[in-house]
């Protein structure tokens, strides 16, 4: 697939899946996500949040950053992001891998569960630091390589990518699975690209950047680490004094 394609398909996936989400969904996945995104990193801050689907995110960093801007592949994405934040932001419809900004722009930038999705996760890595001031921050929020749990939803999705996205759809709506758990079930099984990245090689591609550090929010303790593993992690990182050639 070319990434005409992946980001058509992608695109289509998640403007559906947004469509689906109540205001209370939002406010739900909103709430869960402020946990993660700390509030020194965007409070008077010129912000970017890079695949900002229904605008979570966007709207957390809004209520305390001194410029939001977001963008996404999704024309649904943007609209329920304009509807979902309230404050001033600039929405712009463009893909990761050519940003519309000039080089240095910002001094935050998040970009949760994205670069994993398109077909060139170290060209959408580039543009990110490309934009990103130095000194800046970058937020990461990636799929990782370890924990039962990755292993489960890799078989699932193989099997279950047969059966049309309709179909499982509204088995899933008879079943009493609310939009939010919808959301998540067939974000896995359908999107395109899935990449997962160990925490080697993602530190081995983000080279510019110093002050590593890798998180997770998923619950503590042994057998939670055997289940959950780094299915799912977060890693910051500033980027070097040095201007960005
Ligand atoms: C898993 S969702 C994450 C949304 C948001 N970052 C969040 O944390 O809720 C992925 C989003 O990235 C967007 N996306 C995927 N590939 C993209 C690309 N190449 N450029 C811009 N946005 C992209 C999708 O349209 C979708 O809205």
């Amino acid at each position: 697939m070319n990434t005409e394609k992946v980001e058509k398909r992608t695109a289509d996936l998640y403007d559906d899946l947004w469509n689906d989400l109540t205001k209370k969904d939002f406010l739900k996945y909103k709430l869960r996500l402020r946990k993660t995104i700390p509030e020194s990193g965007y409070t008077g801050k010129i912000c970017l949040d890079a695949g900002c689907g229904q605008g979570a995110i966007t709207s957390i960093m809004s209520e305390k950053a001194k410029e939001v801007y977001s963008v996404d592949i999704g024309k649904k994405a943007l609209e329920s992001a304009r509807k979902n934040v309230k404050k001033r932001v600039i929405f712009k419809k463009s893909s990761l891998l050519n940003l519309p900004f000039p080089d240095n722009k910002f001094e935050f930038v998040v970009s949760n569960g994205v670069i994993h999705h398109t077909d060139n996760p170290a060209k959408a890595l580039n543009e990110l630091k490309r934009v990103l001031m130095p000194e800046g921050t970058l937020l990461l929020g990636l799929y990782g390589k370890t924990g039962i749990l990755r292993y489960v939803i890799e078989i699932t999705s193989i099997l279950l990518k047969w059966v049309p996205y309709r179909i499982i759809k509204k088995i899933l709506v008879i079943l009493g699975f609310n939009p939010l758990m919808r959301y998540y079930i067939l974000d896995y099984i359908y999107v395109p690209v899935r990449k997962r990245f160990s925490i080697k090689k993602i530190k081995s591609m983000m080279d510019g950047f110093s002050d590593l550090r890798v998180t997770s929010d998923y619950p503590k303790g042994r057998l939670n680490r055997i289940i959950y593993g780094t299915n799912y992690f977060y890693i910051t990182a500033r980027k070097h004094k040095k201007v960005y050639k």
